[in-house]
């Protein structure tokens, strides 16, 4: 919906100097992240069909989650009601090396996945590329029987290599770029960093493990 195509240089934004040679150019400036995200609650607010339970994806989605929260708790229904709603994090890994969808480990212990049974989960992502960890979280969370999965995510990557997933919500659909800052890192460097920004050749050889 929201098509990101163009850069913007970065002799034009405040950009950490320590990493301004590591980054190439601008992709999505922190204001209009912020922007975005208001209509995106919004949006969420308006579909949802009672409390929530907000799964924030941990590392990479804890800023995006942290604005989002709040402007989910400013947004309103069109009945003008506010949306209840619980904070979770969860640390998702998927198996690298297996095909097979639903093979993610989630950092909650069995107990607190089962709680979830009867809950409308709101899965909160940084970036869906590939779209296979997500399809694997939620093959995995409908073992639980939720009453609903909806996911946002901040980011969805136009690339070749993606299996087709699109999720409920997104707020910049972005080219097929390595992108980082707004908590999206390299190796995790510059998740500090607040607009969203292509790496340079250089930023990747410096943070290269
Ligand atoms: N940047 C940071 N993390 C990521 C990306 C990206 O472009 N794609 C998948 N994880
Ligand atoms: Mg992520």
């Amino acid at each position: 919906m929201i098509n990101v195509d163009s850069t913007l240089p970065k002799e034009a934004f405040v950009i950490p100097h320590h990493y301004y040679d590591d980054v190439e150019s601008v992709l999505i400036p922190h204001g209009l992240i912020l922007n975005r995200i208001e209509k995106v609650a919004q949006d969420i607010a308006n579909d949802a069909q009672g409390s929530l339970i907000a799964c924030c994806v941990l590392k990479g989605a804890s800023v995006f989650y942290a604005d989002l929260m709040n402007a989910l708790r400013k947004a309103q229904t069109p009945d003008r009601k506010s949306i209840p709603f619980s904070y979770e994090f969860m640390k998702v890994k998927s198996y690298e090396n297996d095909k097979s969808t639903g093979n993610v480990q989630i950092s909650l212990s069995e107990d607190e996945l089962k709680s979830y049974k009867g809950k409308h989960l709101l899965i909160v992502e940084d970036i869906v590329d590939t779209g296979r960890t997500m399809v694997a979280l939620l093959e995995r969370l409908k073992q639980y029987e939720p009453a609903s999965v909806k996911v946002v995510s901040m980011l969805v990557k136009r690339t070749p290599e993606s299996n087709g997933y699109v999720p409920d919500y997104f707020g910049f659909s972005v080219p097929d770029y390595f992108v980082v800052g707004y908590g999206l890192d390299y190796n995790e460097y510059f998740r500090e960093m607040e607009h969203i920004c292509i790496i340079s050749d250089v930023g990747k050889v410096k943070y290269a493990v």
